[in-house]
């Protein structure tokens, strides 16, 4: 298997699942998910066993990993030689222990994300809602300078939700995180519209184009690093598959542009790239390794065999395109052909006509040869076989009146 096939491109991993905020634009309908499950360490051991299969590994994508009540054992599990694949999302609301800080700053982990949207308290409370400004605070103030006094500490990067209500405070949130929080990365971005979000909310929180390109303009020169991420754009893949109407199509063009894994805090594992309902729970297997190593070979397959479809597809329609234009050139021949039979045919018939007359020419010839009374000749050819041959030849007539001394 090449190298970039050994992997699963993507990982969604969750070590709990639920969170201790209602942020009002969050991704999660939370009138669809109940209770928490924080994952287990048998659980999370064989989950670790899939670390050789995955190209980074997430402590919290959907829900909130410091929620979790034995959060440093779990990080302590990790295996030395992966923690460089890990990462995860904190809004970093919930009192952390000193162990916690200490674990963390220890981890050897690839990178962290805070979510902050602002550092005005009372803004920061409207959007992350459940959650207190000062205790953010403190976790921020305490990790970030355990994190300075340690040179081998992971890296913070954060994560703004642009809004109405932050839009003129980002310059200067940007550069606060820079110069005083340790920021390697401000990611900024729009809030995805899902469906369960209150319309009233988005309304009231929603930014134009036009307000988002002033920002940038203003961030344009900034020294410091920020990014923007829009979560709710469609990749051209998407574009092209939507667009595809007919059923059978969609069937042979399914090819996920990548393979991913989504993990819960219970041990279910589903397959994202799958278009059907594909969830195994980890904890019924032995060897939960080779299980999604033959799952990645299988669908390398499945994608190069699809590959391969889809380029005969080219060359077949390559093919129809010459048959298109020999069948052209034939018709154009079969036209030519027809009218050169044609002209062929009026061809014969004027030579046929001309056979006939010259039948007659010779036979008057030789008639006239064998008499000797040439005008008896004349008389009978006038009368006779020669009427005919006079009336298509009047030259013909002064021919033979001249030859044989006939004066009418
Ligand atoms: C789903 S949260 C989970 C981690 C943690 N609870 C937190 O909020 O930091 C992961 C990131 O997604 C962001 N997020 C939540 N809802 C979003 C949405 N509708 N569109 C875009 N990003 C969203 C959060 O602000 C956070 O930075
Ligand atoms: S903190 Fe994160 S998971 Fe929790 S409600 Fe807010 S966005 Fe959602």
């Amino acid at each position: 298997m090449p190298d970039n096939q050994d992997k699963y491109d993507l990982s969604f991993f969750d070590i709990t699942g639920n969170c201790n905020l209602r942020c009002p634009f969050c991704i999660n309908d939370w009138s669809t998910i109940h209770g928490n499950v924080p994952v287990s360490e048998k659980t999370f051991g064989k989950i670790l066993t899939l670390l050789p299969l995955l190209n980074s590994f997430y402590l919290s994508c959907y829900f909130e990993p410091t929620i979790h009540p034995d959060f440093v054992s779990i990080i302590k599990m990790i295996p030395d030689e992966h923690r460089k694949k890990v990462l995860f999302t904190t809004n970093l609301s919930k009192k952390l222990s000193d162990d916690v800080i200490e674990g963390l700053s220890n981890s050897g982990f690839n990178y962290i994300n805070i979510s902050l949207d602002s550092l005005n308290p009372q803004v920061f409370e409207s959007l992350r809602r459940g959650a207190r400004f000062d205790v953010f605070y403190d976790n921020l103030r305490c990790l970030t300078e355990a994190f300075s006094a340690n040179p081998n500490a992971p890296p913070l990067r954060y994560i703004t939700i642009l809004n109405r209500h932050n839009v003129d405070e980002i310059p200067k949130l940007i550069e606060d995180c820079a110069v005083n929080y340790l920021s390697t990365m401000n990611e900024l971005r729009i809030f995805v519209p899902m469906p369960h979000i209150g319309k009233d909310w988005i309304k009231d929180n929603e930014i134009t184009e036009d307000r988002r390109n002033t920002l940038w303009e203003t961030l344009y020169e900034f020294p410091h690093k920020w990014m923007y991420v829009d979560y709710g754009k469609k990749t051209e893949y998407d574009e092209f598959f939507d667009s595809l109407e007919d059923p059978k199509k969609k069937k042979i063009y399914f090819l996920p542009p990548f393979t991913g894994l989504r993990i819960s805090s219970e041990g279910i594992v589903e397959l994202t790239h799958m278009g059907i309902e594909s969830k195994y729970d980890i904890n019924k297997m032995d060897d939960p390794y080779s299980v999604f190593k033959e799952i990645l070979s299988l669908h390398h397959l499945d994608v190069e065999r699809a590959g391969e479809i889809k380029n005969l597809h080219n060359v077949i329609s390559d093919k129809n395109a010459a048959i298109r234009e020999r069948d052209d050139s034939i018709c154009n021949l079969t036209n030519e052909r027809n009218a050169l039979t044609e002209e062929k045919h009026m061809l014969t018939d004027e030579k046929d006509g001309l056979t006939d007359e010259l039948g007659m020419i010779k036979a008057t010839y030789s008639y006239m040869l064998l008499q000797k009374d040439m005008a008896g000749v004349w008389r009978k050819i006038r009368h006779s076989a020669g009427k005919l041959l006079f009336k298509n030849n009047p030259e013909l007539k002064n021919r033979i009146k001249n030859t044989l001394r006939i004066g009418k």
